[in-house]
């Protein structure tokens, strides 16, 4: 993992620096490991049915065949090779979240479709679609699987398994921030205004569905709770964690996870920032 610099000084974003630096950090965080090679661990009838019992597999599944796709495909559009490299790495290892996800399912029995093959339309738009969507679901994600290690709910040897998987979910969006400022300073100021739209309304697009996921949650609008598989995983996770516990465990698991990587790095402020105002808005009891 590339060392915090506190004494680092920032970066000109869209410079040649900045670019190199974006795809050191990125390929040199790289981890390797082969999930066809994974030792699953046996698991009792109960646990198995507990994990087989959970509902979001499908929706995960189909998440990290999207995200894998997209990313890969997205890598062609980028100018500079070495961000480039970065991109097809990320895509690599999305991909791979899909194959794990392949091998846990078939290992404890857990029925799951194939996904048709996703085919991007609009490279650039679905790349950011499924940058921001990461943005929000991997900062659910910090909070949950953090929830689940210290309950017990997953055995030991499945949450080994899962975690540097979540840790490269804080890469990938550490990635996607940076990629996004960077891309954006070295676009002429009219594309700039431009693009911070799309940007804008894509935020809204994966806003509005998280609300009609929460909202779902309350039992309000049943046919929603499928979408954004790690905020309705709160509900057989962290039953028993007020939305507003899971939010303070989101936000410090989001800091954590975050903290090991190269200063320099801008942070990502938007989900964090919303999950803060309400956070503070909510009662203690919610
Ligand atoms: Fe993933
Ligand atoms: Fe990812």
């Amino acid at each position: 993992m590339s060392t915090v610099r506190p004494e680092a000084v920032p970066l000109a974003t869209g410079s040649t620096e900045y670019s190199r630096l974006l795809a050191e950090f990125f390929v040199q965080t790289h981890v390797h490991y082969v999930p066809e090679e994974i030792e699953w661990p046996r698991l009792g009838e109960s646990d198995r049915q507990r994990l087989a019992g959970l509902p979001f597999w499908q929706e995960a599944v189909s998440t990290e065949n999207v995200t894998a796709s997209t990313v890969s495909a997205a890598a062609t559009l980028e100018p500079d090779a070495a961000v480039r490299e970065a991109i097809e790495l990320q895509g690599f290892e999305e991909q791979r979240h899909a194959r794990l996800l392949r091998g846990l399912t078939s290992r404890y029995r857990i029925a799951v479709a194939d996904p048709p093959r996703y085919v991007p339309r609009a490279l650039e738009h679905d790349f950011l679609f499924a940058g921001f969507g990461e943005c929000f679901d991997s900062f659910f994600a910090f909070g949950l699987f953090e929830i689940a290690s210290r309950s017990g709910y997953f055995p030991t040897a499945l949450v080994r398994i899962f975690e540097p998987v979540i840790q490269e979910e804080a890469r990938h969006i550490l990635f996607f921030v940076n990629w996004l400022r960077h891309r954006r300073a070295q676009l002429p100021w009219w594309r700039r205004l431009a693009f911070r739209a799309r940007c804008a309304w894509i935020v809204l697009e994966h806003l509005v569905s998280r609300v009609k996921t929460a909202r779902a949650l309350g039992g309000e609008d049943a046919a929603a709770g499928t979408d954004n598989f790690t905020l309705s995983a709160h509900q057989s996770v962290a039953e028993s964690v007020t939305l507003r516990g899971l939010l303070e465990i989101c936000l410090s698991e989001n800091e954590r996870r975050l903290s090991g990587y190269d200063a320099r790095l801008i942070r990502p402020r938007l989900v964090p920032s919303i999950a803060r105002v309400v956070y503070r808005m909510l009662p203690a009891r919610i």
